[in-house]
């Protein structure tokens, strides 16, 4: 009998862009190392999203701003090596692509390069075309990303609801469409109304995935710390649904093996190396040296 793994179709940018056209949802989540990255493809999800995100979620920044191209190349590189099957996709972060092509081509480079990604997404809409045709020219898929961008937080004026006017929803209408014109090959719609994003889902020739955009998009995601309540204890965005309770349970494990050191009941014989009977007595012929006697 052969003892092969089953066989494993990798995702891939192709397979994603055609989700829409076979009737499949896509499902996308972040991840920040590589036992999330293996969890997140065990669970079958298409997409692995090196999220920037992980600065606040894993890192302790209050917002995306500070991390940089090593620190986010690095954490790509630790979830590839944990995944298999799915798409990685590498998150450029603020300033690695705002100073021109070269440098976005370089930088988004290493996330392919020493990361192992598959793509890499940005931040923003009309104002990035040119910097996505030379990334394609250099061979690099794009992942799109309109509506509240976080990495422009201080111009929006925090983390608010984008396109609930007319004449910002238009905006971000025009900044979707240019992208999929410009060869992204999906786009995430974060943070506006949900008929605005079924309305640019039912324009755009690429996949749509929302978060905090409503249930009309092609695909949605979601940030792993918060579907799995492993972020803070503040309160969750209204989109934020959450399918377990990690961070509870990781303080009542630690706090029962603080109980059980305390108590000396760990370790148990089970959880010590034995000692060999020659070991033992030459142990027990030794001067015994200066000790504490425990209680
Ligand atoms: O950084 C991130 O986690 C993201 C997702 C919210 C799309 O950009």
């Amino acid at each position: 009998m052969s003892t092969q793994p089953a066989p494993f179709r990798r995702v891939t940018i192709p397979s994603v862009m055609a989700a829409p056209a076979e009737n499949r949802r896509l499902v996308m989540v972040t991840a920040c190392d590589a036992p999330t990255g293996r969890a997140a493809d065990a669970a079958g999800v298409d997409i692995v999203l090196v999220g920037d995100s992980l600065a606040m979620v894993a890192l302790g920044h209050p917002d995306t701003l500070s991390i940089t191209v090593d620190e986010m190349v690095h954490h790509t590189a630790a979830v590839t090596r944990g995944v298999r099957r799915a798409l990685v996709v590498g998150d450029m972060p603020y300033l690695s692509y705002h100073t021109g092509w070269q440098d976005a081509v370089r930088n988004a480079g290493r996330f392919i390069r020493e990361g192992r990604a598959q793509g890499v997404k940005l931040e923003g809409g009309r104002k990035r075309v040119d910097v996505i045709g030379a990334l394609r020219d250099a061979e690099i898929p794009v992942m799109g990303h309109v509506g509240l961008t976080p990495q422009s937080a201080h111009v929006l004026g925090g983390y608010r609801v984008q396109g609930r006017e007319a004449k910002c929803a238009e905006e971000v209408f025009a900044d979707a469409l240019a992208l999929a014109n410009a060869g992204v090959f999906c786009v995430v719609l974060e943070g506006i109304p949900g008929e605005l994003a079924s309305a640019i889902t039912a324009e755009l020739p690429v996949p749509t995935i929302g978060i905090g955009a409503g249930a009309g998009c092609d695909g949605q995601v979601l940030v792993f710390h918060d579907l799995a309540g492993w972020s803070g204890a503040g309160p969750s965005p209204r989109f934020v649904r959450r399918y377990a309770q990690l961070g509870q349970a990781a303080e009542a494990a630690i706090g029962d093996f603080a109980g059980d050191v305390r108590a000396g009941h760990y370790p148990g014989d089970e959880e010590t190396y034995p000692t060999p009977e020659p070991l033992h007595r030459w142990l027990a012929a030794r001067k015994p040296g200066r000790r504490r006697d425990r209680a």
